[in-house]
């Protein structure tokens, strides 16, 4: 990655993005386009304006920054992220991620629409991510060191931060939502999984899939930035369902999931 390639971008933030660090950064992936609430909005950027990061080419990714103000929380969100398989590089991937570190922001929050493997999920329930496997053997970080990103060899030990994983429970209790704790498994796309990919994510231990969030999720972690990935099952996984796949189904399960979403990340930003 060309790591000098963030000045830019960074330097196209008005200064009013730096004045104090967000409570928290969140980035929004498929299906979740409508799930926040805002009280004061203090800025918005649209991505093909910022530089190096450029439209998301994915259909329900509306491509918007926003700085906003929501019960006393100020807030940088990522309306929309950009995938590796879009082939821009990892720039435009990690960007969200490493202009919140720039930022000061010390909690991200990654959303995602995911394939169900474990038996026990449905269409349109969450799973907290708890780990993750990386299934492609790509890596952000594959290149050049850059210290301020983290060690050589970052730890993976706990990437999604257990305390924030307590508190979506906390908020899936309190608002009657079903929850389970999950091992998600990034494959790259944009093909989705054969059935015979999915039962051996299954026998490896995931409980679902998906195309994202790893990617953030480990950069913010290697720069000592807390992750909370909160999942959105849209679908059965390949070979569970008995349909073939489509992203349809996935932007209409984020949309009939809409107010679930607005209610549980309200009540989360609460706990923080
Ligand atoms: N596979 C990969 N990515 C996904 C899926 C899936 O089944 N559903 C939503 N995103």
């Amino acid at each position: 990655m060309n790591a000098k390639s963030f000045d830019s971008t960074a330097g196209y933030f008005p200064d009013v993005c730096f004045e104090r660090p967000p409570d928290i950064g969140i980035l929004l992936g498929s299906g979740w386009g409508e799930a926040l609430q805002m009280d004061d909005v203090i800025l918005r950027l649209t991505y093909s304006e910022i530089p190096g990061l450029g439209a998301s080419t994915v259909v329900g990714h509306s491509g918007e920054f926003v700085l906003y103000t929501r019960r006393g929380r100020r807030v940088a969100a990522w309306c929309g992220r950009r995938h590796y398989y879009e082939g821009a590089g990892w720039e435009p991937v990690v960007l969200p991620v490493e202009i919140l570190r720039r930022m000061g922001c010390s909690t991200v929050l990654l959303t995602n629409a995911s394939g169900g493997i474990n038996p026990a999920l449905r269409p349109g329930d969450f799973v907290i991510i708890r780990d993750h496997i990386n299934t492609t053997g790509l890596s952000p970080f594959i290149g050049e060191h850059v210290p301020e990103w983290g060690a050589r060899f970052p730890d993976m030990t706990e990437v999604y931060a257990r305390r924030l994983a307590e508190l979506m429970h906390a908020s899936a209790n309190r608002l009657g939502v079903r929850a389970m704790d999950g091992v998600y498994a990034y494959a790259s796309g944009p093909c989705y999984e054969t059935p015979a990919e999915i039962r051996a994510y299954k026998a490896q231990g995931a409980d679902v899939v998906g195309m994202s969030t790893v990617p953030e999720a480990v950069f913010a972690k290697a720069c000592g930035i807390k992750v909370a990935g909160l999942s959105l099952v849209t679908n059965l996984a390949a070979g569970i369902s008995l349909r073939p796949l489509s992203h349809d189904e996935v932007v209409a399960a984020g949309d009939a999931a809409k107010a679930v979403m607005r209610d549980f990340i309200d009540d989360f930003l609460a706990r923080l």
